[in-house]
């Protein structure tokens, strides 16, 4: 079986819980004892085909590390679930541009190595996927990062809400070159966006018409801090117009990120709150509340991502793939009902 060959860019918090969901995964063979993993085999991919073969990050204390010790260093701050062995992954220093807020600053400092040469480090490597895991504020340091992985022939996957693999710019780009591309800003296992829609979808097939509605967040990590001071309008942005995306009628619909507390860690509060009408044009109310941990949210997805990207690979498909990207991410190219999304990306990933 041929190994999927990935490089990380962002040594935080959702790649370490990426790494450790690899070495959790690794020996389960049956359906019946994994649990957490929507797929076990994507296509015939398992989570241990995949292979971390460079990373880079900027985080003193990280770099020039192993990156099986890199992705538990401060201020990495989220659950440890699987022990990790010594990968043989030296952590490079890659450039900085934007990639530090002033949060991050504060909690860590910038290594002081020279930079590397990333294309010609991807190279190497021999890595053909990047995934890039750097913070929502990083967009010139993202687009760097997108840059250098077309140039060392890798294909993109972008977690981020910095806006690259929808810009049909870019996706012309790695068409061009023959390379798939995906994102943009991942959609988590257990998210509240995609809760969210889930709820108002449904609603709306049970006849129920929902006028107001808000889904607002509270977290403690790097990321969340990072939002609220450079990401904060983008990401409402993004989480509004996906949860719109499901009502066929016009709403008030507000979805974002709304402050940090710094004790919660890499724990997410997530408040939601509907308001409508049913038979009768009775009135209802609701209020949730969801608690999760926020990187593990995205080890799921992001395991099938790898791995359907790597089948886009092997079939030459190359640009923005919709199956991929309309499934995992909450700004693809083109929003799709969640059902559709769901069966476009099984569909792609058993194809012959
Ligand atoms: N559930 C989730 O965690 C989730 C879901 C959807 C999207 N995302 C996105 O994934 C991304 C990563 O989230 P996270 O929680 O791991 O963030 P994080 O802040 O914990 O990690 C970011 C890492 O990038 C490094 N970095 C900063 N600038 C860099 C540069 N120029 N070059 C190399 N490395 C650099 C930082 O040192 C840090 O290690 C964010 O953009 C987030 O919005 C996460």
């Amino acid at each position: 079986m041929p190994k999927i060959r990935v490089g990380l860019v962002g040594v935080g918090n959702c790649a370490c819980a990426l790494v450790q969901g690899v070495e959790y995964y690794k020996n389960i063979r049956s359906e019946e004892e994994c649990v957490g993993l929507r797929h076990l085999y994507v296509g015939k991919y398992h989570p241990s085909d995949i292979e971390f073969v460079c990373a880079f990050d900027v985080t003193a204390g990280k770099v020039g590390k192993d990156l099986s010790e890199a992705i538990f260093e401060r201020p990495n701050n989220t659950l440890r679930f699987a022990e990790v062995p010594k990968l043989d992954v030296e952590v490079l220093r890659g450039p900085l541009l934007d990639g530090m807020s002033k949060y991050a600053g504060e909690v860590a400092e910038v290594d002081d190595s020279p930079e590397v040469d990333v294309a010609q480090s991807l190279k190497e490597s021999g890595a053909e996927v990047v995934v890039n895991l750097l913070p929502s504020g990083a967009s010139e340091a993202s687009l760097r990062y997108a840059e250098e992985s077309l140039k060392a022939g890798c294909a993109f996957i972008n977690a981020t809400p910095n806006l690259i693999a929808s810009e049909s710019s870019w996706a012309e780009r790695y068409a061009e070159a023959g390379l798939p591309i995906v994102g943009d800003d991942l959609t988590d296992q257990v998210g509240a966006t995609f809760l969210h829609k889930v709820l108002l979808e449904t609603l709306n097939r049970r006849g129920v018409k929902v006028s107001r509605t808000y889904q607002l967040d509270v977290g403690g990590g790097t990321e969340s801090a990072d939002t609220l001071s450079r990401a904060w309008e983008v990401k409402r942005r993004i989480k509004t117009k996906s949860v719109m995306s499901v009502l066929p009628y016009e709403a008030e619909v507000v979805a974002g990120s709304t402050d940090f507390v710094e004790f919660l860690k890499n724990s997410r509060d997530s408040y939601f709150r509907l308001e409508g009408l049913y038979f009768g044009g009775v009135p209802f109310s609701m209020d949730i509340k969801l608690q999760t941990v926020d990187a593990p949210n995205a080890g799921s997805v992001l395991l099938d991502v790898i791995r359907g990207v790597k089948i886009a690979l092997e079939r030459g498909d190359a640009g923005h793939v919709l199956p991929i990207s309309a499934y995992a991410f909450k700004h693809p190219a083109k929003i799709l009902p969640l059902l559709e999304a769901d069966e476009l990306f099984e569909k792609y990933i058993t194809e012959a």
